[in-house]
């Protein structure tokens, strides 16, 4: 039976514990129901409380939401404030000026901690920094940092000067970078010379160098550099600059930049079904009020809580969960450079004893790399390590299997932490569908109910509402306020691809199935309907890599599929098509090795086919079009039972089959 299957069929309920809801922020059903119901009586006035209560308004919105362009939809759009005041002054004010922001452990394990005072310090000499150069707001800038108390204050920096930061994840390489700062049209880039990452330097800088030099990026003016290991760089005098050397001088007094509730607060890349990656557009105001309130709902965040999520300033969830959320919160929370296996698989469950963490937030990839790890050494299983400072467990990123939340639940969480399965995604800013841990009767593999105020629904390719138990489109129906706004560029294609006509333009698509529980109307979602992956948590589009590998020159054709993978999630399947005669035994392994590396210089490492099977050509139908379906079966191993009556070139099955 498929992870999915077992899903589906999960009978196991787990509550939450009684002494956790009586404390809890939403506390019992009941409280969730009327949260609900609020927002479905009064939507707008659900959503515009919750933003007066929650945010610092410099000036307060006088309109909740405008829809009269819709989709593209406006919130709060008159009332202004700042995100990093309402992340940083808040607190100062509030008498937090000396609490602890960010524990911050590097990848060879020192550890420093930057109260909330240090923190606005940092953030207002660098915005200063950033202002002294003219960077000003409206400005794009990119972000090519490691994990780091310095990738959290370049981003806070400049959302207080109203700069868009546009954050590459420090895995992508120099095309990659290149196409995203080109796309974004930025005027500066932030990077360091290296990261450390499992023990080893790694380069940031040279790629920036080399990105530039791909062309078109003159609108760059400066490369400022964090110091992070002391490596060797090429310094380009008049374009690159030290960070500690424009901060020395600037005042620690940097008045925020007021800006409307839509002024675009960042910009962050990701991979849709066609090639080009897409630039997600989020606004300052509805995605500060919903990463702030998830923080309290999703994760009942408390003054006293030690928060650590795992994920990277790279991706949303490091946006939404490391540098916005916790902050305008007001939480201590951990950051970390490295990575779950240096020095060794314990390193997690090191990490939570060492700073007695409280709630956290990972990827079901890394849960079940390291059940892998904790079973083949004694040494490194949680049971060596006191956890029991932990109160709340998260997942991320792609669905969890039953097994994984099995494990997660008992051996980290000891059978009395809540596990929050959040379904969202980089379009929707912030959580969408996750058990709330003082509400939820919790069921693995299921992310169980839509928060309040999100209008979660299963839908036909009509458009049209299904009954629970019988899969679908998952849609939202309502705007909320951390929605995309756009695609940077392309408003067209942020209609087509989210607002579809067919589905009547109005409902959000998120591009999964999901199905719910005939009985508990739970959600359980059943992957991507387009042509995008998840690997190890990542989004990769099937056509991204494909052409990655087309534009080598050995190869003719290439098509891509994703096969299950049980520490990854899902694994890259590429079959390939050379212009030369298909090569087999050690020639073709020498190729594939060849693509791989040429897919990771394209793209990125993470965008390496873990499998590339080499044909004389691929399984097509007579008008000439790739059938994909076929291909996902002889990847998963499976016998193909389906009809390949329209199949052109039956006999390619054959080949495919074997050619590993
Ligand atoms: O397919 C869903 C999966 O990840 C996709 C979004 O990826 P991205 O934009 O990179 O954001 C990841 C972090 C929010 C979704 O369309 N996904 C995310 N969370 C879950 C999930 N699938 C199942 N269960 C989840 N909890």
């Amino acid at each position: 039976m498929s992870d999915l299957e077992t899903a589906k069929q999960e009978s196991r309920v787990f509550s939450p514990p009684a002494a956790f809801v009586a404390n809890a922020n939403i506390s019992g059903m009941d409280a969730y129901n009327a949260l609900c119901a609020e927002a479905e009586k009064d939507y707008e006035g659900f959503w515009g409380r919750l933003a007066r209560e929650n945010l610092q308004w410099h000036k307060p919105f006088t309109k909740v939401l405008d829809e009269s362009n819709a989709p593209n939809y406006k919130w709060f759009e008159d009332g202004l404030l700042n995100v990093s005041y309402n992340c940083l002054d808040v607190h100062l004010k509030n008498g937090n000026a000396d609490k602890v922001a960010l524990i911050f452990e590097s990848d060879a394990g020192d550890v420093s901690k930057i109260s909330y005072k240090d923190l606005h310090e940092k953030v207002c000499k660098f915005a200063n920094g950033l202002k002294s150069r003219g960077i000003k707001k409206g400005d794009r800038v990119v972000i090519y940092m490691p994990m780091s108390v310095e990738g959290v204050v370049a981003m806070q920096a400049c959302a207080r000067i109203g700069a868009t930061h546009s954050v590459v994840f420090g895995g992508f390489s120099a095309k990659s970078l290149q196409e995203r700062i080109v796309d974004v049209g930025a005027v500066a880039v932030i990077t360091a010379d290296e990261q450390a990452r499992g023990g080893k330097h790694l380069p940031l800088k040279s790629i920036v160098d080399e990105a530039l030099a791909l062309g078109d990026c003159e609108k760059i003016k400066d490369v400022i550099i964090y110091k992070r290991t002391g490596g060797n760089i090429n310094f380009v005098a008049g374009r690159d600059l030290w960070m500690h050397e424009l901060v020395a001088p600037q005042s620690n007094v940097c008045e925020p930049e007021w800006v409307s509730a839509e002024h675009p607060l960042f910009i962050l890349y990701t991979s849709g079904s066609t090639g080009k990656p897409k630039g997600v557009q989020h606004s300052s105001g509805g995605y500060l009020l919903w990463s702030l309130l998830t923080m309290k709902w999703t994760f009942d965040i408390k003054p006293t809580d030690v928060f650590w999520c795992t994920a990277d300033i790279g991706w949303v969830t490091g946006h939404s969960y490391i540098t916005y959320g916790p902050l305008a919160a007001g939480a201590t929370e951990i950051v970390f450079e490295g990575i779950p296996t240096y020095p060794n698989a314990g390193r997690f469950w090191d990490m939570i004893q060492k700073h007695k963490a409280t709630i956290f937030y990972t990827a079901p990839t890394a849960i079940r790399s390291l059940i892998k790890a904790a079973d083949g050494d004694a040494k490194i299983h949680p049971k060596q390590y006191d956890l029991s400072s932990l109160r709340l467990l998260g997942s991320v990123g792609e669905p969890i299997n039953p097994e994984a939340w099995m494990w997660y639940y008992k051996h980290i969480g000891g059978e009395k932490c809540p596990i929050a399965d959040t379904f969202w995604q980089t379009e929707t800013g912030g959580h969408m569908i996750s058990p709330l841990p003082g509400v939820t009767p919790m069921v693995p593999g299921s992310c169980t109910l839509p928060l309040p105020g999100i209008m979660t629904a299963i839908v036909d390719e009509t458009g049209h509402d299904l009954p629970n138990g019988q899969g679908g489109i998952l849609v939202v129906k309502k705007p909320w306020p951390s929605m995309i706004r756009t695609i940077w560029g392309d408003n067209e294609r942020f209609k087509k691809s989210y607002f579809p006509d067919e589905l009547g333009g109005t409902m959000y698509l998120a591009g999964d199935g999901a199905i719910r529980n005939k009985d508990t109307g739970y959600f359980t979602i059943t992957g991507r309907i387009d042509d995008v992956l998840n690997v190890s948590g990542h989004r990769m589009g099937t056509m991204e890599i494909e052409s990655a590998l087309v534009a080598n020159p050995l190869v003719a054709e290439a098509a891509v599929v994703g096969k299950p993978d049980d520490t990854t999630g899902e694994a890259i399947c590429a079959f390939v098509v050379l212009k030369r005669s298909r090569p087999t035994g050690d020639e073709a392994k020498q190729i594939a090795t060849e693509l791989r590396n040429w897919v990771a210089k394209e793209i990125g490492p993470i965008a390496k086919p873990k499998e590339i099977r080499f044909g004389d050509n691929l399984p097509k139908t007579r008008s000439g079009k790739i059938m994909r379906r076929l291909l996902r079966v002889l990847a998963k191993g499976e016998e193909i039972t389906q009809d390949i009556s329209t199949l052109e070139n039956p006999a390619i099955l054959e080949q495919l089959k074997q050619a590993q």
